[in-house]
């Protein structure tokens, strides 16, 4: 593959939970774009729930499904992730207004969501906080942003 070197990130994808290190992503993100003339993309996923069954009890048959608390713990997640995002744009346009940016708010896996929309928007260019809002403290790499590094063919930005 030839690069051209004026055209290397004509699209950039910023993946954002809320942390510090997704927030300091977004900065390098911002000034990157800016820069390279790029477009942006903010990317919050909605990490999707795994229902707890027991086995022996056949589908359905969870207390959290009865009494509609998984519904309204969805309700509550999307809620609170659509907040980031209006934060994150919010603070993209505070620090460059001219960028041209679009969120996106999606449901799944964080990692596989982040690299599956990178793929199929043609991103250049992935942005990603070290750690995030969950997970071991000592790693040097959360799970997310593991994963992405992991499976993703895309020049990837690690931010700490
Ligand atoms: N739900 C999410 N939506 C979008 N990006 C995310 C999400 N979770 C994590 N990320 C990205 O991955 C980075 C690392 O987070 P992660 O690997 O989940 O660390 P931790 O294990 O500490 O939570 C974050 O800074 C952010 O850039
Ligand atoms: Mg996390």
């Amino acid at each position: 593959m030839k690069y051209n070197l004026m055209d290397l990130f004509k699209k950039v994808l910023v993946a954002v939970d809320g942390s510090e290190p997704s927030n300091r992503a977004i900065d390098y993100a911002v000034e990157i774009s800016a820069k390279w003339d790029a477009r942006l993309t903010v990317l919050v996923v909605v990490p999707k729930t795994t229902i707890p069954v027991f086995p022996d009890q056949g589908m359905g048959s969870s207390s959290i499904l009865a009494y509609g608390e998984l519904a309204r713990y969805e309700e509550r997640m999307k809620e609170v992730y659509q907040n980031v995002l209006n934060d994150a744009l919010m603070k993209v346009k505070s620090i460059n207004k001219e960028l041209e940016v679009e969120g996106i708010l999606k449901e799944g896996r964080p990692s596989s969501t982040i690299v599956d929309v990178a793929e199929k928007n043609g991103v250049d260019l992935i942005v990603v906080g070290s750690r995030g809002v969950g997970g071991i403290t000592g790693w040097i790499l959360g799970s997310t942003s593991r994963k992405v590094v992991d499976s993703c063919t895309k020049p990837i930005l690690v931010v700490k």
